[in-house]
């Protein structure tokens, strides 16, 4: 996979404008950047906020697999994410809370937003994948609602790496998975997320747009990148959707 880097000072949203380019035959490897957005979008219609100091950027991909596993290239941006910062700022304190935050120490500092777009046939035909990891952000750039669930990565581990530096250890990571990925399959990449996970194991409560769901022990991710959640009650249910808080 070739990396074609495309840089801007402001977008509203680097999605939408991959988007854009993925609707006009932009190549698989196409990176959109934006030194800030206007009007970052997170997952569940909420607001990414996206001042300077932050990256933001997409990535135009275009596997050919059955779109049932597509959510399978989320996680792999996931552990591609998770591993390049735990390499770059030697800690293994970076998590990943399902389906696909990173967090340090408990805070975000780092969202992950595809959007896949399938052709009449019902093919793939590009998914774009959005990431936000808060780099160089200071407490005084979060919006104050945020304050006290979102931290900043050089804020964190006192370090002083450049947005670029960031990008370019993620790129590294992501390239090498996505081969693996296409050639052998998920295998590796759930193996990985296994380990870098922070969900499996914990008390967990299901939300769906910020209402709670089901609450009970997450046990296992399956080969769709589904959570399954389980309790005395209701018994195992498999969440493909939504988000969870851990207790
Ligand atoms: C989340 O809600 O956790 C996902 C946030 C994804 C934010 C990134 S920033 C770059 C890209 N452009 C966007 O508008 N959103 C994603």
């Amino acid at each position: 996979m070739k990396i074609q880097l495309k840089e801007f000072d402001l977008l509203e949203s680097t999605n939408l404008t991959a988007i854009q380019f993925a609707k006009e035959g932009a190549e698989e490897g196409t990176v959109v950047l934006a030194r800030q957005q206007n009007g970052g979008k997170g997952r569940m219609k909420r607001v990414w906020s996206s001042p300077l100091g932050g990256l933001w950027f997409s990535m135009i991909m275009r596997p050919v697999i059955d779109p049932a596993f597509a959510p399978q290239i989320t996680l792999l941006a996931g552990v591609a994410v998770a591993t390049a910062l735990r390499e770059l700022y030697q800690s293994d304190d970076i998590h990943i809370k399902w389906p696909n935050d990173l967090l340090v120490h408990g805070k975000k500092i780092c969202g992950i937003l595809s959007e896949l777009q399938l052709t009449a046939e019902g093919d793939i035909e590009y998914v774009v994948i959005g990431i936000g990891v808060n780099v160089a952000l200071k407490k005084e750039d979060f919006p104050e609602e945020l304050a006290c669930i979102a931290t900043s990565l050089n804020e964190e581990f006192a370090k002083q790496f450049s947005t670029m530096e960031v990008l370019q250890a993620i790129l590294e990571q992501f390239k090498c998975l996505y081969a693996i990925w296409q050639q052998d399959g998920a295998k590796e990449i759930l193996s990985k997320w296994k380990c870098l996970n922070g969900t499996l194991g914990a008390k967990v409560l299901v939300k769906d747009n910020d209402k709670v769901i089901f609450t009970g022990l997450a046990t296992k991710i399956d080969e769709y990148g589904a959570l399954v959640v389980e309790n005395a009650l209701e018994g195992a249910r498999s969440f493909d959707f939504g988000e969870i808080s851990i207790r």
